[in-house]
């Protein structure tokens, strides 16, 4: 049995180029006791590759070994199972992802409920996309009445997500992201205000104006500028989550000059950055039973770009750095 899985052959210099990728076919070893494979049916890709993509490790995972298969979220169908607990058929979320067939010890796979939402929503709103989301806003944010959440990255994946899960918790919403189009996505998604950060002009001045009475929230996606102007408008103990700095992801030395770092102190803001799939797996099935009854009763629109089939992997990671797609892109095998 083989599988045909996607490796990386170089390493980028700046942006991530679909030329780094080359398609292997690989054997499996037969199955030892306790292991499953699965014929995947959806992959994902995200931002924390381009992380792992360069040599030095620059994040809380290693980097990825050349012309060895990548790995990353997908879901896939049981076709073989050597372990009790899993039949042929069941349907798993993993991390042998960016392949069509993966295999490995059943505890490295979590089973989706048959009948249940469509399995695609493990790799978004279900999924780590959308926990991500709620544990910044919810678990780090403790909203309150009438607060104001700034979120950047806003089109994307949990930017997407966030807008959302603000408006479900009655919050009022300002979300950025590059472009009209964008904007006008997260106003059709309930942002009471959409920052266009590609216009002329300082970031912080658009957020001053958005934000007249300041910010109380902040769910940080990108870092730098975006976290700079969120700090120069933050009320009194103001929380910011972050979840990750995409601005600084494609250089090899972050190169943002900070200018109100210092209102961290005289606004007392605490500020925590988080790995939702590391401390906080204990609220993660109440978060999906929350997420799944907020998207059946309309209050939440799970948002993905779907592309076809396992060769359109390396333009897929292109298109999510040049910016191509809002919310999560997903690939359907
Ligand atoms: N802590 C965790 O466990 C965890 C889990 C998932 C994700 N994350 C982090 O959460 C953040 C968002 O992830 P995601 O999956 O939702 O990704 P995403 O938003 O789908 O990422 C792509 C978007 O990022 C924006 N972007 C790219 N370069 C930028 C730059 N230099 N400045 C501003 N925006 C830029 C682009 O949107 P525009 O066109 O609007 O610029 C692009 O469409 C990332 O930082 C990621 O690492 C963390």
């Amino acid at each position: 049995m083989k599988t045909r899985a996607w490796t990386l052959i170089g390493r980028p210099v700046g942006l991530p180029t679909r030329d780094l990728f080359a398609l292997g076919e690989f054997d499996l070893a037969p199955l030892a006791d306790g292991e499953i494979r699965v014929r995947n049916l959806w992959l994902t890709v995200g931002p924390a590759m381009r992380v792992r993509m360069s040599a030095e490790s620059r994040g809380y995972l290693p980097p990825y070994d050349l012309a060895t298969p990548l790995s990353g979220w997908a879901i896939g169908e049981v076709v073989h199972s050597r372990c009790g607990k899993w039949a042929i058929g069941d349907l798993a979320v993993h991390q042998y992802g960016l392949r069509d067939v993966g295999q490995g010890p059943s505890t490295e796979f979590e089973k989706i409920p048959i009948p249940g939402p469509d399995p695609e929503h493990y790799l978004n709103a279900l999924g780590s996309t959308g926990y991500t989301a709620y544990v910044g806003l919810v678990e780090i944010g403790k909203p309150r009445p009438g607060d104001t959440l700034f979120v950047s990255g806003a089109a994307g994946a949990v930017g997407s997500t966030a807008i959302q899960i603000g408006k479900a918790l009655g919050l009022n919403v300002i979300g950025s992201a590059g472009g009209e189009a964008k904007c006008r996505l997260l106003r059709e998604l309930g942002a009471d205000v959409a920052i266009d950060y590609k216009t002329p002009g300082l970031l912080v001045d658009k957020l001053a104006a958005a934000a007249p009475g300041g910010i109380d929230i902040y769910l940080d996606n990108v870092g730098g500028e975006h976290l700079d102007a969120a700090l120069a408008l933050a009320n009194p103990h103001a929380r910011f989550a972050i979840s990750g700095m995409i601005s600084s992801y494609n250089q090899e030395r972050a190169s943002d000059t900070m200018h109100h770092l210092n209102r961290i102190v005289t606004q007392r803001i605490r500020v925590e950055g988080y790995l939702p799939f590391t401390d906080h797996l204990d609220g993660l099935s109440r978060y999906r039973d929350q997420m799944w009854s907020w998207i059946q009763a309309g209050t939440f629109r799970p948002w993905q770009t779907v592309r076809e089939g396992l060769d359109c992997v390396p333009q897929v990671v292109e298109d999510l750095f040049a910016g191509r797609f809002t919310g999560k892109p997903l690939i359907r095998l």
